[in-house]
Parts: C-alpha cells; structure tokens; sequence
C-alpha cells in the first residue's frame, strides 16, 4: 500500500489503524471482485514501530516458491492459501526496481519476450553510476489482463508466462505450485471463495486485542 496515504481518523480512538486497513482490504474485495466476507474488528494497533519488522516478515518479490511457501508457514498459513492470496496481484501496481533483475542485464527465459519487450520500454535499464542515476521509478499493471479487476485473470497471466514478479511467475515453474495455478485460471468462483477465507484467515494473523498496543491517533506514528 502507498506509504503516503495518510488515513485521516473519523473515530479517533474507537477504531484503529489496523481495523481500518482491514476493512479498506474487504471493501477493495467487494469493489473490484465482488468478493464478499465479514471482517471481524477489534484489532489494535503496536505501541511500537521497527523498521526492520517488514523486511523480517514480508516475503520478496525475488522469493522462489520453497522460500514463499516457509514464509507463509510461519504465519500459519498453507501452500493453497499461499498461491490463492497471490491472486491480490489481479490489481494494483509495481515499481520497475521490483522485478529490473528480470529485465537486465540478462532477461529472465521464463517471462514471455514480447511481455519482456513491453516492460523494457517502462522500465530503464540500470545506470553503473547510481549517483548519476534518475532517481525516477516507473510503474507497471501487476496483472495486464484485467489490472483494475480482481479476478482469477491473474493466474490466466501466469500461464502466459506474463506473471510480472519473480515470486508470482514461479508459481507457475514449481511443480509445488503449478496445477494450482491452472485450477485458479479455470475455476475462478472457487478461487474467489479461496480468497475470501484466505482473507479473513490473514486478518487474523498475530492480532493485538483486548488491552494490547493502543489505539493510533495517527496512523503513521505510534502515539
Ligand atoms: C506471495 C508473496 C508476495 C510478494 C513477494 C509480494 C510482493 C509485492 C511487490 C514487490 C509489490 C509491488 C511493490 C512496488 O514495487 O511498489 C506488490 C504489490 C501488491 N501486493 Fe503483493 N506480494 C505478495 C503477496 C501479496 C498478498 C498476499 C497480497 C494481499 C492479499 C498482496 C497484495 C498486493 C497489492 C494489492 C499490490 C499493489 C499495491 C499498489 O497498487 O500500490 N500481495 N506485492
Ligand atoms: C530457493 O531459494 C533459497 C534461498 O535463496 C535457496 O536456498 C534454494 O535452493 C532455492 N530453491 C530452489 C528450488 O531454487
Ligand atoms: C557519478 O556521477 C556523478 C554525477 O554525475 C559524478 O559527479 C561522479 O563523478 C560520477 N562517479 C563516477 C565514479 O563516475
Ligand atoms: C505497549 O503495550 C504493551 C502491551 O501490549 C505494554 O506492556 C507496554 O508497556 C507498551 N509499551 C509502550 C511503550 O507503551
């Protein structure tokens, strides 16, 4: 999510920060997919913020499927659920430094050339002196069938070898993972259910409550 939306509280103090995202994710669902399913609330927020938190926890887009799979597990949550919650990359964007490793110097053999061919004219290729380099980052459609749907076109993407991040093309490559993705493309009311279990399952991951944290007054700064 853009680091620089700041959520301007209506019930300061009653809902938190993670409850609000929580519902903008439910709502995004129903919006854009038609995906619906209830979002329990009463989550809180962490009375401390640690820069390296996300880097220790958030998988990388150069993950490969053994190390998206471990990453997940630790969350408690399966193979299925992995490769079904990967399907959020129906919409939304990616910056070229995400995936330029895929581009240049040498183009990865297993992203579609013509797809290749279309990204390079985005993204430029990386300058040897990164203090001479533009500090521009262009953006591209995570799914270039339906980039403001969320469907299961997604996985249909994959299957074209169009998946735009190595750790969503290798769900195709890995034996893991890969008759997954061909039931997603074809069953896509199965997925959509999928996804919605999968959703309210991670909005459940190590959540504060009770008497935990606190409530943010601004959701960027801890109080
Ligand atoms: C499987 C492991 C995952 C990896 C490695 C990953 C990585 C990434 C990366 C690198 C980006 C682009 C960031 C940028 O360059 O600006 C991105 C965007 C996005 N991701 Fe993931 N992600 C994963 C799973 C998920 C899950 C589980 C969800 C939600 C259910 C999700 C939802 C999104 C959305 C909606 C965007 C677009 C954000 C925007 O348009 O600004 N991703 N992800
Ligand atoms: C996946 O990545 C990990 C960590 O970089 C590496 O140890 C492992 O050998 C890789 N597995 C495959 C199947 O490429
Ligand atoms: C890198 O580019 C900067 C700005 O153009 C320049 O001042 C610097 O001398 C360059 N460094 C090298 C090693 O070429
Ligand atoms: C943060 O919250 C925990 C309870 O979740 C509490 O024990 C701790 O004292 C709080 N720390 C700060 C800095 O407020």
């Amino acid at each position: 999510m853009d680091p620089e939306v700041i959520i301007k509280l209506r019930c300061p103090g009653i809902v938190s920060c993670a409850d609000i995202i929580a519902f903008a994710a439910r709502d995004s669902s129903c919006k854009l997919g038609n995906i619906n399913y209830d979002v329990p609330s009463g989550r809180r927020d962490g009375n401390v913020s640690l820069i390296n938190e996300p880097l220790l926890n958030l998988p990388a887009p150069f993950f490969n499927a053994t190390t998206l799979r471990d990453n997940f597990a630790r969350k408690g949550l399966s193979l299925d659920e992995m490769v079904t919650l990967s399907g959020a990359h129906s919409i939304g964007i990616s910056h070229c430094s995400s995936f330029a490793s895929r581009l240049y110097p040498t183009q990865d053999p297993t992203l579609d050339p013509s797809y290749a061919a279309f990204l390079k004219t985005i993204c430029p290729p990386p300058v040897a002196n990164a203090t001479a380099a533009p500090t521009v980052d262009p953006t591209v459609n995570l799914d270039s069938i339906t980039p403001t749907r969320l469907d299961s076109k997604y996985y249909v993407g994959l299957k074209a070898n169009r998946g735009l991040l190595t750790s969503d093309q290798v769900l195709l490559s890995s034996p893991m993972t890969a008759k997954k993705v061909v039931y997603n493309a074809k069953y896509g009311n199965v997925w959509a259910k999928k996804f919605a279990a999968a959703m309210v399952r991670m909005g459940n991951i190590e959540v504060l409550t009770g008497k935990q944290g606190e409530i943010r007054r601004n959701c960027r700064v801890v109080n």
